[in-house]
């Protein structure tokens, strides 16, 4: 399976773009929270005149536009006393897979901006911009991937083989594993961009994990995504797709617990956490209309079953996984809540 991992792209009503408002709302809700980190804790040297911004996991929009400009703002509001902000000039760096759609993503970057655009394909477990070249980055629902599926589950004989399409959370050797992976992947991401990022420069941090003691498959998006499993094998038993493939898809989806996540930080070093909160808002739960769950796990997930199993397989799948959602909404309204977060780290 490949490891990227992309949202479906383009404008159209299948689209991540028209179906990102869930991811979007934490955005909207951290602005002044963001704005306070900057106004209090950023801390570079802007006698350059040129001030550098990254999204790591930025899709094809239009929540990374609006991240992007809330930081922005927050920069010119601190600095507007003690510089002549007509000379600063803003450069932001969109990074994704390769993968991702930076056709519609560049096609739809605002016409009112005021910054340089520049692409930026690569995984961001990896280096992806200069040593000591960046001032701000921020990450927006992209850090519950892992980079590899850890082989042991894939393999029918092997006793740790998952017969799920993620990490439920049920099996502890399963989610051991898992965890090993995501330890290893965070740190990887940390560790470039404490090379990228200047000396006093912030990382921004916004996405879900689980609240401590509650198990993926007890959201509603572990339950969603175990629809999509069940989906899928009653589709292999019709022989719409191969059960020996099915055996072996493993989604790279992990949510950590927030104390493992805060502590997998603290491990890394480099950072001081200067923010590590829990946003609770109106729009941080899934509704539970079929429709939008559907959707919305259709732009994000339907990708990767579509590059497996080909696009008529996925579009039955999700024909099924509506219908499940219908049917199992009192299991989904008994479903545990979720956490979102918004983290903020200074580079020492
Ligand atoms: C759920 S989307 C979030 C998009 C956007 N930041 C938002 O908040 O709406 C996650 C993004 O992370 C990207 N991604 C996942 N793994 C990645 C990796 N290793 N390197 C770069 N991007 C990655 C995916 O391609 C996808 O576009």
């Amino acid at each position: 399976m490949s490891n990227s991992f992309t949202m479906i792209g383009g404008e159209g009503p299948n689209s991540y773009r028209e179906h990102s408002k869930f991811q979007g709302a934490l955005v909207e809700a951290s602005k002044e929270k963001i704005n306070e980190a900057i106004a209090t804790k950023l801390d570079i040297d802007i006698t350059s005149n040129l001030i550098n911004i990254a999204d790591f996991g930025c899709s094809s929009g239009p929540n990374t536009f609006i991240v992007v400009q809330t930081i922005i703002d927050a920069v010119e509001h601190k600095y507007q006393k003690e510089s002549n902000l007509e000379e600063i000039e803003f450069q932001v760096f969109f990074n994704d897979s390769p993968t991702n759609d930076f056709n519609t993503l560049f096609k739809t970057v605002p016409s009112t901006r005021r910054y340089f655009a520049t692409g930026v394909p690569g995984s961001f477990f990896g280096r992806v911009l200069p040593r000591n070249s960046l001032h701000v980055g921020v990450s927006s629902y992209s850090l519950h991937f892992v980079s590899k599926i850890p082989k042991e589950f894939k393999d029918r004989d092997s006793p740790v083989w998952n017969k799920d399409i993620h990490c439920t959370g049920f099996s502890k050797e399963v989610a051991k594993l898992y965890l090993d992976q995501y330890k290893v992947d965070l740190w990887s991401f940390l560790n470039a961009r404490a090379q990228e990022l200047m000396s006093g420069g912030l990382l921004v941090l916004l996405g879900s994990c689980l609240p401590n003691g509650v198990q993926m498959s007890e959201t509603v998006p572990g339950m969603m995504i175990d629809f999509i499993g069940s989906s899928l094998n009653e589709i292999a038993k019709q022989g719409l797709v191969d059960q020996q493939k099915l055996n072996t898809f493993k989604l790279p989806i992990y949510l950590a617990h927030t104390d493992v996540l805060k502590q997998i930080i603290e491990d890394y070093g480099c950072f001081t956490i200067e923010v590590f909160k829990k946003i609770s808002h109106a729009n941080g739960e899934f509704p539970l209309d079929p429709e939008y769950l559907t959707q919305s796990f259709k732009v994000t997930v339907g990708g990767s079953v579509a590059s497996q199993f080909g696009q008529d397989a996925m579009e039955k799948t999700y024909e099924l996984v509506k219908k499940k959602t219908q049917e199992k909404l009192p299991q989904l309204a008994q479903a545990k809540p979720g956490m979102q977060y918004l983290i903020v780290l200074r580079k020492n």
